[in-house]
C-alpha cells in the first residue's frame, strides 16, 4: 500500500490535475492546480498568473510550488484559520489536503522534530503583501496546536501578546499598507526535545525612526500615539496633559490623515493594554511608558523663536514644563540642551548656541532617539518574558518588504537593501546551489537562467566602493560634507554601473523624471528614486551630547535605561546607521543559512488594499521579480527530492525487505535497490556521486517516518519516565528514612512499606527449617508484633507437619509416652530413666504364654503381657506370675492357670510409689465376689505397665503416685500397707506391723529429661522439606 502512495498526483492530457490521494479535497479546492509544479505549461507566465487568478477568485489564496508556499493577500477575512482548520492540518501530508499556511507550519514543525535540525520560515513579498499576517498565523498555529504543559500556557500567551505590543509601537499606516511594519522582526521559537514550545527570542531590525517626526502625505505616525489619544482614560490624558484631538500634535499631522476608517484605534488601545499586562509589565512600567509616549508628543509641539541677535529660545514654556515632568529631567538643563550644543576643542568644553533650524533638528533627533530606544527596550522586555532555551528552533522572519513611494529616503534605501539580501538568500538556496549541485554531480542538466541580484547587493554593500561605504566616508570626512556632496561622490565612484543612475548620468528620457538631488537604483524588484536629503544625518544618527547628558539624569526608569552614562564616556565613534544595519543583516543571513529554510512568497493582488481585485500587471511584476518562474523551472526540470545516499537509505530502508534492517553492501547499491523496489522507473531518478535524485518526493509521512518518530519518541519518553521515576523513588526513600520513627503517613509510608516488604522477603528465604531451629530474622520496629505472630504460626505449622510425618506405631508409642509423661513426670523417680527406653508392644511372646491359657481366653486376644511378681496378701510371699492385658480385662496367670481376672470396669485405681521401685498396686472393686482383693505386684517395667493398663482400662485419671506408703484392701475387708524406704540394697519383704517393706537403693539418675531429647528418641517418616537435617 505504501508503494501506491508514492505516486501522489498525475497530470492529465487536459492539463487538469488528478490527485491519487485527493480524498480530503473538496471540489472547490481543486480549482486550477494546487502546485505549480503540475502546470502543464510551466514555461508560460500567463498560465502561471491565470492559475493564481482562478484560485484567487475562488478565495483559494494559497498555492504550492514544490515546498514553497505562494500566498496572495485576500484583503478580507476568509475564515480559514479556525482551530478546526489547525486540527485538520496537523500531521497531514503536504499533498493530501489543500495548500495552507498551516500545512507549511506543520511540515516545518515535523521536519524539526524528525530531523532534529533547526528550521526557519522566510516570508517575503512587498509591503502590504501579507507577510506580517502570515507570520502571525504561523505563530498562532504553534502556540495553539503544539503540545504544551500547563506551565507553558503563560509562555503561549506572552508569545501571542507580543504581537499587539510590537505592532502598536512599530507599525504604522503607509500608502501601501494600513498596518505596515516599520521594523524588521526575526523570532526564534524554541522547542524542547518533545516538541513543546518552551521559549522564544525576538531580534528587531532598524525601526524607521524618522516617522516619529515626519510622515509623508497620506501616512501616519506609529499607531500607539493615536491609540493613546483615542482609547486612553480621561485621567491618563489629564496626567499626560494630552488632548484627544490628534490634530493638536504636530508630530501626528504631517501626513494629514490622523484618522483612518479602516483602523479602530480604540480597540487597538484595549488590545495593547491587555497585552502589556499579560506580558508582565507592572503598572509603574506602563505609566512610565505612557510618559515617554506623551513626552514625544509634547516634544513635537515644542517651538522655538529667534531673538534679533540670532539667539534661539523656546517659545512654548508650558509644553516644556510638561515635557520635563514626563521625562523626569531638569527643565533648565533641557531648555539649555535644546538651544545650545557643547563642543570639546583641545580638551576644553565650549558652549555654542544653536540656530533656529539646528534647535528644531535637535528636538526631532531627541524625539526619534527617545522613541527608537524605548522600542528596543520594549523588545528586550518582551524577550525577558519569553526567555528559555530549547533544544531545537524554528525561526520566523517577517522583515520589511520592498517598497517604492513618491519620495524615497534613507529608510526605503535600507528596506529595499534588506529585500535584495533576502532575494539573494532565496536565489542562493533555491536556484544557484541546486543547479550547481547537479553540475558537480554530473547530472545531465540544462541550466535555467535567472537574474542574480548579487550585483545590486554589491553595489550597495561592497567595501570602499559600495553606497554604504561612500555614505560612511562622507559622514566622517572633515570639511563641508553634505547630502549633495555625497551624491557627487556616488556619481564619481559608481557612474556607469548598470543599476545606478542620477540626473547627471542619465540620458534625456530618464533625466526628465529624476530630480537633481536624487539617485536611482535598479533593484531586482523595480526602479526606485532615492532623495539624498537627510541621508547624512540619518546615517550619522547623532544626538547632541548635552541632550544625552540631560536624558541620563532622567527619573523615568525607561529613559534612564535607554540613555546609559557609559555612552558619554565612550570615546569610540559608534558605527553609522547603515553599516550597523548591514552588519546585522549579514548576521541574520548567517543565522538563516544555518537552518533548513521553508518559504512563503507573498503577493499583493492590488494597490488599493481591496478584496476581490486581481491586478494582473501588478501581480505579473511581482511574479517576475520574485523569480517565481525561474524557481518553477528549476523545480520542474530538477528533481523534487535530493538526499545523500546515507540519509536516504537510513530514512527509507524499512520500506524494502532487502535493505531492512541493515544494508551490508555499498551505499549506492543499497539506494539503487531501494529505489527500484519502490517502483521508480529509470528516467525518474538519477544517481550522482553522493545523491539520489528522484522526480517525485517520497512523502515524508509514509510509515517509516511515523514509525521512526513514534518509536524514538516512545523510547525517549520511556527512558525519561524511568529516570524520573527512579529519582522520585530515591527522594521518597530518603524522606521516608528521615521520618522513619514517626507515625505511618505520607512522609514515610513508602519507606516503611519497603522495609516491611523486604523484611518479609528476607524472612521467606530464611524461615527456620525444623522445630528445633530457633533462629528468626530481627524484624523492623513496625513489624515486631506481626513477626512474633508469624513466628508462632510457623512453629505451629512445623509441629503439625512433624506430627503428620510420624508413623502409626510411633504415634502409638508417642501417645503412650505422653500419657506416661503426664502421669509420672516429676512424680516418680523411675520415670526419667524410663523415658529413653521404648515401650514394647508386649514383653511376652506367644511362645511364653501357655496354650491352655490362650484357649481359655478364647476369642479374647492378649494385647500385652509381662512377667510380674505377685505378693500374697498374707505373708507377702512373692509369686511369679504373668500379667496379661486383653481388650476388656487384666488377667493374672500362673503358668497354665488363670489365677485372677479383673475386668477393667472393676479396676478402681492403680497406685505406685514416688520412688524408683517397681511396686504397683491394682485396686479392685470389692463388692464383686469374684474379686479377691487388691493386687500388689512388682515389675521391672512399672512405668510401661502402669501406662498400658491405665490406657487400656481408660483409667488414666485413676493412677495415684503415692508420696508415702500405699494402702490397699486385703482379704476380708482388711487393709494392707506397703512402706517404702531407702537402703543399701534392694529388698522386698515383710516388715513391721504386717506391712510390706520395700527398700530401694539410692538412685542418682536424672530427675528430669528434656522433651527435646525425647524427640530424638522417636524415629519418624520424613515429612516433606522440614526434615532434611533430621
Ligand atoms: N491572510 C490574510 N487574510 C486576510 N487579510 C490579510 C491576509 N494577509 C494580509 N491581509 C490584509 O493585508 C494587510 C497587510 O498585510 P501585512 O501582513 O501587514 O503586509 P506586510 O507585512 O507584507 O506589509 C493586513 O493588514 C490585512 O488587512
Ligand atoms: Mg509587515
Amino acid at each position: 500500500m505504501l508503494r501506491h502512495r508514492l505516486r501522489i498526483f498525475n497530470v492529465g492530457v487536459d492539463g487538469r490535475v488528478r490527485l491519487v490521494l485527493e480524498g480530503a479535497l473538496t471540489a472547490r479546492d481543486r480549482v486550477g492546480v494546487q502546485d505549480f509544479v503540475l502546470l502543464e505549461n510551466f514555461n508560460s507566465e500567463a498560465a502561471f498568473i491565470e492559475n493564481l487568478r482562478r484560485r484567487f477568485t475562488e478565495n483559494l489564496i494559497y498555492t504550492y510550488m514544490g515546498s514553497v508556499l505562494v500566498s496572495v493577500n485576500p484583503y478580507k477575512d476568509l475564515e480559514i484559520y479556525s482551530p478546526q482548520h489547525m486540527e485538520r492540518y496537523r500531521g497531514v501530508s503536504y499533498y493530501e489536503i489543500s495548500p495552507h499556511i498551516y500545512a507549511l507550519s506543520d511540515n516545518t514543525y515535523r521536519a524539526m522534530k524528525t530531523s532534529r535540525r533547526d528550521q526557519c520560515i522566510l516570508i517575503s513579498g512587498e509591503s502590504g503583501a501579507g507577510k506580517t499576517e502570515a507570520s502571525k498565523k504561523i505563530l498562532l498555529y504553534y502556540a495553539v496546536s503544539c503540545p504544551a504543559h500547563q506551565r507553558m500556557a503563560s509562555l503561549r500567551d506572552c508569545l501571542l501578546q507580543s504581537t499587539p505590543v510590537l505592532e502598536a509601537f512599530g507599525n504604522a499606516k503607509t500608502l501601501r499598507n494600513d498596518n505596515s511594519s516599520r521594523f524588521g522582526k526575526y523570532m526564534d521559537i524554541q522547542f524542547d526535545f518533545r516538541g513543546v514550545p518552551v521559549g522564544a527570542h525576538i531580534l528587531n531590525y532598524l525601526l524607521e525612526k524618522s516617522r516619529v517626526v515626519h510622515q509623508n502625505h497620506g501616512e501616519r505616525n506609529y499607531h500607539v500615539f493615536y491609540q493613546l489619544l483615542e482609547g486612553g482614560t480621561e485621567e491618563q490624558l489629564l496626567h499626560l496633559h494630552l488632548d484627544r484631538n490628534p490634530q493638536k500634535y504636530l508630530y501626528l499631522v504631517k501626513g494629514n490623515c490622523p484618522r483612518v476608517s479602516s483602523m479602530n484605534d480604540k480597540n487597538g488601545w484595549k488590545a495593547l493594554v491587555k497585552a502589556l499586562s499579560v506580558i508582565g509589565f507592572t503598572e509603574g512600567e506602563v505609566q512610565e511608558l505612557l510618559d515617554v509616549i506623551g513626552s514625544v508628543l509634547h516634544l513635537g509641539n515644542t517651538q522655538f523663536g529667534e531673538e534679533e541677535d540670532g539667539q534661539t529660545y523656546v517659545t512654548t514654556e508650558m509644553e516644556l514644563k510638561t515635557l520635563t515632568q514626563l521625562l523626569g529631567v531638569d527643565g533648565a538643563a533641557l531648555t539649555e540642551a535644546l538651544t545650545h550644543k557643547k563642543l570639546t576643542a583641545n580638551g576644553e568644553e565650549m558652549i555654542s548656541p544653536l540656530t533656529f533650524e539646528q534647535a528644531g533638528a535637535a528636538r526631532d533627533a531627541l524625539a526619534q532617539a527617545v522613541y527608537g530606544r524605548t522600542f528596543t527596550w520594549l523588545v528586550e522586555k518582551i524577550n525577558q518574558s519569553l526567555a528559555l532555551d530549547g533544544s531545537s528552533v524554528i525561526g520566523l522572519l517577517d522583515i520589511y518588504g520592498f517598497e517604492v513611494f513618491q519620495h524615497n529616503s534613507f529608510e526605503q534605501f535600507c528596506i529595499n537593501y534588506c529585500s535584495e539580501k533576502l532575494q539573494q538568500l532565496f536565489i542562493e538556496l533555491t536556484l544557484r546551489s541546486e543547479q550547481e549541485e547537479y553540475e558537480t554531480e554530473g547530472v545531465a542538466w540544462e541550466p535555467v537562467q535567472y537574474f542574480d541580484n548579487k550585483v545590486i547587493c554589491d553595489l550597495i554593500e561592497e567595501k570602499h566602493k559600495g553606497i554604504i561605504s561612500i555614505l560612511d566616508e562622507e559622514c566622517v570626512r572633515p570639511g563641508e560634507a553634505c547630502d549633495l556632496s555625497f551624491l557627487e561622490k556616488l556619481e564619481d565612484t559608481l557612474g556607469g554601473h548598470a543599476h545606478f543612475v542620477t540626473h547627471k548620468l542619465a540620458n534625456g528620457k530618464t533625466r526628465r523624471v529624476l530630480g537633481r538631488e536624487e539617485f536611482r537604483l535598479l533593484h531586482y524588484a523595480g526602479e526606485v528614486n532615492y532623495t539624498v536629503t537627510g541621508f547624512l544625518d540619518k546615517n550619522n544618527d547623532t544626538l547632541y551630547r548635552s541632550l544625552k547628558e540631560v536624558m541620563c539624569q532622567s527619573t523615568n526608569h525607561i529613559v534612564e535605561h535607554c540613555f546609559r552614562r557609559g555612552e558619554l564616556v565612550d570615546q569610540k565613534r559608534p558605527e553609522m546607521a547603515a553599516t550597523q544595519f548591514k552588519n546585522s543583516l549579514t548576521k541574520l543571513m548567517e543565522t538563516l543559512m544555518s537552518k533548513e529554510p521553508s518559504y512563503v512568497r507573498c503577493i499583493k493582488p492590488n494597490d488599493a488594499k481591496q478584496p476581490g481585485r486581481f491586478d494582473e500587471v501588478l501581480v505579473r511584476h511581482q511574479v517576475k521579480y520574485l523569480g517565481l518562474m525561474e524557481n518553477l523551472r528549476v523545480r520542474r526540470a530538477g528533481f523534487a527530492y535530493r538526499r545523500h545516499f546515507e540519509a536516504f537509505l537510513q530514512r527509507y530502508k524499512p520500506l524494502c525487505p532487502e535493505t531492512w534492517p541493515v544494508w551490508q553492501g555499498e551505499l549506492a547499491e543499497g539506494v539503487s535497490t531501494l529505489v527500484q523496489y519502490l517502483g521508480y522507473k529509470p528516467e525518474e531518478y538519477k544517481m550522482g556521486r553522493y545523491l539520489v535524485l528522484s522526480e517525485y518526493p517520497v512523502p515524508e509521512e509514509i510509515g517509516v517516518i511515523v514509525i521512526q518518530a513514534a518509536w524514538r519518541g516512545m523510547k525517549a519518553r520511556r527512558r525519561a519516565r524511568r529516570r524520573r521515576d527512579a529519582a522520585d523513588l530515591i527522594r521518597r526513600l530518603i524522606k521516608g528514612f528521615i521520618h522513619r520513627h514517626e507515625e505511618y503517613g505520607p512522609d514515610n509510608d513508602y519507606f516503611l512499606d519497603h522495609v516491611r516488604c523486604s523484611f518479609l522477603k528476607t524472612l521467606r528465604r530464611n524461615l527456620p527449617r525444623s522445630v528445633l531451629d530457633k533462629s528468626w530474622p530481627t524484624p523492623p520496629p513496625a513489624l515486631t508484633q506481626a513477626s512474633e505472630e508469624l513466628r508462632q504460626l510457623n512453629m505451629r505449622n512445623m509441629v503439625r507437619k512433624f506430627c503428620l510425618a510420624i508413623l502409626p506405631e510411633w504415634r502409638k508409642q508417642m501417645d503412650q509416652k505422653v500419657v506416661a509423661s503426664e502421669l509420672f513426670r516429676g512424680q516418680k523417680d523411675s520415670y526419667p530413666p524410663s523415658v529413653a527406653a521404648l515401650f514394647l508392644g508386649t514383653r511376652l511372646g506367644d511362645e511364653h504364654i501357655n496354650l491352655k491359657v490362650v484357649q481359655t481366653l478364647g476369642s479374647e486376644k492378649v494385647q500385652y503381657g509381662v512377667s510380674v511378681i505377685k505378693y500374697d496378701r498374707r505373708g507377702f510371699k512373692p509369686r511369679p506370675r504373668q500379667l496379661l492385658l486383653t481388650g476388656s480385662a487384666i488377667i493374672l496367670v500362673e503358668k497354665t492357670k488363670i489365677k485372677q481376672r479383673i475386668d477393667y470396669d472393676a479396676l478402681r485405681g492403680i497406685s505406685v510409689s514416688r520412688l524408683s521401685d517397681g511396686i504397683l498396686v491394682l485396686h479392685v472393686l470389692c463388692e464383686d465376689n469374684k474379686q479377691k482383693a487388691d493386687l500388689v505386684l512388682l515389675c521391672d517395667h512399672v512405668i510401661e505397665v502402669v501406662t498400658k493398663v491405665a490406657m487400656m482400662a481408660n483409667k488414666v485419671d485413676q493412677v495415684n503416685v503415692s508420696q508415702g506408703s500405699i494402702r490397699f484392701s486385703a482379704a476380708r475387708s482388711k487393709e494392707g500397707v506397703v512402706d517404702f524406704t531407702r537402703g543399701p540394697e534392694l529388698k522386698v519383704a515383710k516388715g513391721k506391723h504386717g506391712h510390706l517393706l520395700v527398700i530401694i537403693v539410692n538412685d542418682s539418675s536424672k530427675s528430669c529429661i528434656d522433651l527435646n531429647e525425647c524427640v530424638h528418641l522417636f524415629p519418624f517418616r520424613p515429612p516433606g522439606r522440614c526434615d532434611s537435617k533430621e
